[in-house]
């Protein structure tokens, strides 16, 4: 619970500054500070405010940030593969609760992502009720046919293998093979089977927007803490 007093080796593994059993260690290496008073006892209790490691404050109780998701990273803790969480600070990637990805995008589709710890908040953004619109940019294999826009705002659009048709969508034309597209649920492979079922193929898929977030100015593999 933020702002109670934690054990100092326990805070710390939580944070994945060491492990539970490298805390003894880790202490002894005059790393530690309580109100900027040296300590080495992982016994002690302290507020995470309190707290210092290396005269710097600690990284946030709960951490939650944007990331620009680079192709052939994949959202998952155990896939084989190169992980998402590889492009964070391996401090960030030894925290429990664990990060992860709200929602996920595929491996080859690229562009915002959130990671967070924060499981209410995750559950709050990927739940069937919420209704945060999320934007892509798509490359399409084939030119536009012109009745697309028109299908994907109807509210009748029915996914193969689905019960219920799709929300309506906002598709917006770049040139005759890129589009925009605002979509307010995360069905999996949502875009890639939209345009299946117009008879076209995302060839390269970006988002560019998750609710308020956008990419920030971030460039691939690149990430920002959210406050
Ligand atoms: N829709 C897709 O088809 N793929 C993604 O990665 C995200 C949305």
């Amino acid at each position: 619970m933020p702002n109670s007093f934690k054990r100092l080796d326990a805070h710390l593994s939580s944070l994945g500054y060491c492990t539970r059993s490298e805390g003894v260690k880790f202490l002894k290496m005059f790393r530690v500070c309580i109100e900027g008073v040296r300590v080495f006892d992982p016994r002690l209790k302290a507020h995470h405010d309190q707290i210092t490691v290396d005269d710097a404050p600690l990284d946030p109780e709960t951490l939650t940030v944007v990331l620009h998701k680079p192709s052939g990273f994949i959202c998952s803790h155990s896939d084989a593969g190169k992980l998402i969480y590889s492009l964070l600070p391996l401090r960030w990637q030894r925290r429990n609760p664990k990060l992860s990805t709200v929602g996920r995008l595929d491996s080859d589709t690229t562009g915002v992502i959130l990671i967070t710890d924060d499981g209410a908040l995750n559950h709050r953004l990927t739940s069937p009720k919420s209704d945060i619109v999320k934007v892509y940019e798509a490359t399409l294999a084939q030119p536009l046919r012109g009745d697309e826009a028109e299908i994907f705002a109807s509210g009748t659009l029915l996914l193969h293998g689905e019960k219920k048709p799709l929300l309506p969508a906002k598709l917006e034309v770049l040139s005759p093979d890129k589009v925009r597209l605002e979509i307010c649920e995360g069905k999996y492979h949502q875009v890639k089977r939209m345009f299946g079922a117009v008879g076209n193929r995302v060839v390269a898929l970006h988002r560019i927007r998750f609710g308020m977030y956008d990419l920030q100015g971030l460039g691939e593999g690149e990430y920002k803490v959210l406050s």
